[in-house]
C-alpha cells in the first residue's frame, strides 16, 4: 500500500468518528443523556490515533519528504496543514478539560463542550479532505517509488514504537462498536 493510500484509510476511520461525535453533540444540545465513557474514548481516539499515530506520520515523515522533494512549507499547503493541527490540538484539550470540569461537579460544561466539539469536526472534516483531495495526489506525484517505500517502512516502525502492539486494532475495535451505537 501506498504511504498515502494508508494515511487515506487512517482518514476513513477518522470520519466515522467525526460522524459519532456530531450525534453526540445533538444528544447533548437536545438534552438527552450520553456515557461519558463515550466521550472518554472518543478524546483518547483524538489524542493517539488522531495526533499521535496519524499526525505523527504526516509531521514526521510525509510532510518533511515533501519538502525535500521541492514543495515548500511557509506559505504553502504544508504550512497550512501544520497549522490547522496544531488548532485541532487547542479543540481537543479544551474537550478534555470541559469533561473534566464536568466529572467535578461543573454541570454546564458538558452543553459548552459542544463548541469545540463542533469546531473540531469541521476542521478535521475539511482537514481531510484537503490533504486527501490535493496533498497527497501531490505527494504521489512527488515522492519516488523507492523514497514511499521508505515511508512506509517509517509509518510501521512509528506504529510499533509509539503506540504499541495491539493498539491500532483496539480502536478499530472501538469505531465499530462507538458506530453502532450511533449511526
Ligand atoms: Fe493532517
Ligand atoms: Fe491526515
Amino acid at each position: 500500500m501506498r504511504p498515502t493510500e494508508e494515511l487515506k484509510a487512517e482518514h476513513d476511520g477518522i470520519l466515522v468518528v467525526l460522524e459519532v461525535l456530531d450525534r453526540i453533540s445533538e444528544k447533548i444540545v437536545s438534552a438527552q443523556s450520553v456515557p461519558l465513557e463515550h466521550i472518554d474514548q472518543i478524546i483518547e481516539f483524538f489524542g493517539i490515533f488522531v495526533d499521535k499515530c496519524h499526525h505523527g506520520k504526516e509531521e514526521d515523515f510525509l510532510f518533511p519528504a515533501m519538502q525535500a522533494a521541492g514543495v515548500p512549507k511557509e506559505g504553502g499547503p504544508i504550512g497550512v496543514m501544520l497549522s490547522e493541527h496544531d488548532r485541532g490540538r487547542r479543540f481537543v484539550a479544551e474537550m478534555s478539560n470541559l469533561i473534566n470540569a464536568y466529572r467535578s461537579g461543573e454541570t454546564g460544561s458538558l452543553h459548552v463542550l459542544t463548541n469545540p466539539a463542533l469546531q473540531y469536526s469541521d476542521l478535521l472534516k475539511s482537514h481531510i479532505w484537503k490533504e486527501n483531495d490535493v496533498l497527497f495526489p501531490m505527494a504521489d506525484q512527488k515522492l519516488s517509488q523507492s523514497e514511499q517505500e521508505r515511508l512506509s517502512r517509517e509509518f510501521e516502525k512509528l506504529e510499533r514504537e509509539r503506540m504499541g502492539p495491539g493498539t491500532h486494532e483496539a480502536f478499530h475495535k472501538m469505531i465499530d462498536s462507538l458506530s453502532e451505537i450511533y449511526l
